[in-house]
């Protein structure tokens, strides 16, 4: 059998005829617009979470609760509702994310792009608007709505537009607008915590701004050759790649991607083919990523700083001012990512960031523990400088490593008849415990006090094992040589792949395709 349609790979587009024409550079700004929204979702909740007005209207318990001196620093703001608030969105997004895996295959990327935006618009006027917690928590669910159908359609669509030698990058640059949507929104926070009574409402409509960015990007843009040509909308499939890559000569390409469309059609049940045995490491490393990104514990600082920062002892300004400084490293952060993925490797930058968050979260435990008690928040200034610039190490090291290779990796190690699901399920994966850490993070910073930290730090040991044992290196590794280049060489991995590459047909109709 020979090797049709293997060749629809990362490393295969040098071989295409491609120009960085308008229309990718168009396509990067949609995932600008994705990226952005996310970060902003995941931004802007923490601030708003710790702004007084808000709290009044909303969640007056907590409100009292936060002005109360006796009650303990570490429990002011555990309140299920108020978890809630911040929670119910990752919830709406991983059960969207289903949706859109069938929305994606069968609608097209741009048209799922477009449902994710007007998701967005309808969630960012709910809220905006909210009188009463209902509206505010079904706004929210809107947003998760359009995070699950963006984060399946935007990454797909970059990596099929993109040509290859930029490909890599293209899927970082996401990470990186996540990280700027991220620091966009603690500054917003910080400006309308200034304004009352509502600040709150202007932080909550500013998300207006990517999501109609998003939307009217959808509009413009045309659907990838792949989406087109896998719906059988073959002429119209190659026209749009002469398009986007400048050039009459696409034939090659072409045809790869028909072949690849073929084989796509052949495995008939996309979730029940990812798990057959062949398909266990990726699957299995894409799901423990997943897990182990969240519990770092990055999602505590990113939601919670601002309250973290408060519970500290900060004032609200201070607090604010903190979550803009973690912010702007993490940016910085990933930039270095982008920098040095393919030169140091996935497997380097992972270790060292193990040691790094490992220090930093030990140390900020022990600070914490000595001092500051349950009712008096007593961490002078000096030590308040030194656990914001541990934070900012703990970040720093979390924004090159797991941040982008949490989402690089999987999307980089499944093979194309497992892509799409894999995609789905990784997306899946990631908001149901972004979930769980946004559901938690508050009780458990009631029952565990500074001992949070040390409990994310036990953490950071166990994925840094894991990699060290169980990730293959997939640096400079073309995605079709995958298997045989990591896979088969992996002490762990290679007995989930036998040397049956040459035998067709997998059950479940999935054809196994042959290695050169
Ligand atoms: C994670 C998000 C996180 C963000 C922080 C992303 O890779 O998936 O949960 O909030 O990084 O920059």
């Amino acid at each position: 059998m020979p090797a049709a349609g293997f060749s629809v790979s990362a490393s295969a587009g040098s071989e295409f005829d491609a120009k960085i024409t308008p229309i990718v550079i168009i396509s990067c700004f949609m995932a600008a617009t994705g990226g952005l929204m996310f970060g902003y979702d995941v931004g802007i909740s923490g601030g708003v979470t710790s702004m007084d007005d808000f709290l009044i209207k909303f969640f007056p318990e907590v409100y009292r609760r936060k002005h109360e001196t006796k009650e303990s620093n570490y429990c002011k703001y555990d309140n299920q509702g108020l978890q809630l608030f911040t929670s119910s969105l990752y919830l709406a997004g991983l059960t969207a994310t289903f949706f859109a895996s069938y929305t994606t295959r069968n609608l097209g990327r741009r048209l799922t792009m477009l449902i994710a935006g007007v998701f967005f618009i309808v969630g960012v006027i709910l809220n905006g608007a909210a009188q009463d917690l209902p509206m505010l928590i079904v706004g929210r669910i809107l947003l998760g709505c359009g995070v699950g159908f963006a984060n399946q359609a935007v990454p797909l669509f970059l990596s099929e537009i993109a040509p290859t030698r930029i490909r890599g990058g293209l899927n970082i640059l996401f990470q990186l607008n996540v990280t700027i949507g991220i620091l966009f929104a603690s500054l917003v926070n910080y400006g309308t915590n200034k304004i009352h009574p509502w600040g709150w409402r202007l932080s909550l409509s500013l998300a207006g701004i990517p999501a109609l960015l998003l939307t009217v990007g959808a509009l413009l843009v045309v659907d990838t050759p792949n989406s087109l040509i896998e719906r059988g909308r073959l002429e119209e499939g190659k026209a749009v790649l002469k398009k986007i890559r400048g050039t009459e000569n696409v034939e090659p390409e072409y045809n790869e991607i028909l072949e690849a469309s073929r084989i796509a059609h052949q495995v008939k049940h996309p979730f029940r083919n990812l798990l057959q045995r062949r398909n266990r490491p990726q699957l299995i490393i894409a799901i423990f990523l997943q897990i182990f990104q969240q519990f770092t514990g990055i999602n505590a600082i990113m939601f919670y700083a601002p309250v973290l920062f408060n519970t500290l002892g900060f004032k609200s300004d201070a607090a604010l001012y903190s979550a803009v400084i973690t912010g702007a490293v993490n940016v910085l952060s990933t930039v270095v990512s982008i920098y040095s993925v393919d030169r140091v490797g996935r497997r380097v930058l992972l270790l060292e960031a193990g040691v790094q968050m490992f220090l930093s979260q030990v140390v900020i435990a022990v600070v914490l523990g000595l001092k500051v008690s349950d009712h008096s928040d007593n961490l002078g200034r000096g030590y308040a400088i030194f656990v914001v610039l541990m934070v900012c190490t703990f970040v720093s090291s979390f924004a090159w490593s797991w941040g982008p290779l949490g989402w690089l990796i999987p999307s980089e190690t499944f093979p194309l008849e497992t892509r799409s699901a894999g995609q789905s399920v990784t997306v899946c994966v990631n908001l149901l415990f972004t979930f769980v850490i946004a559901q938690a993070f508050l009780s458990m910073l009631c029952h565990l006090k500074y001992g949070i930290f040390a409990f994310f730090s036990a953490w950071v040991v166990v994925m840094s094992v894991f990699v060290l044992f169980f990730l293959p290196e997939t640096k400079n590794v073309p995605i079709e040589e995958m298997a045989e280049k990591v896979w088969k060489q992996h002490w762990f991995w290679k007995r989930f792949i036998a040397d049956d590459d040459d035998k067709t047909n997998g059950a479940d109709g999935a054809v196994k395709l042959a290695r050169p």
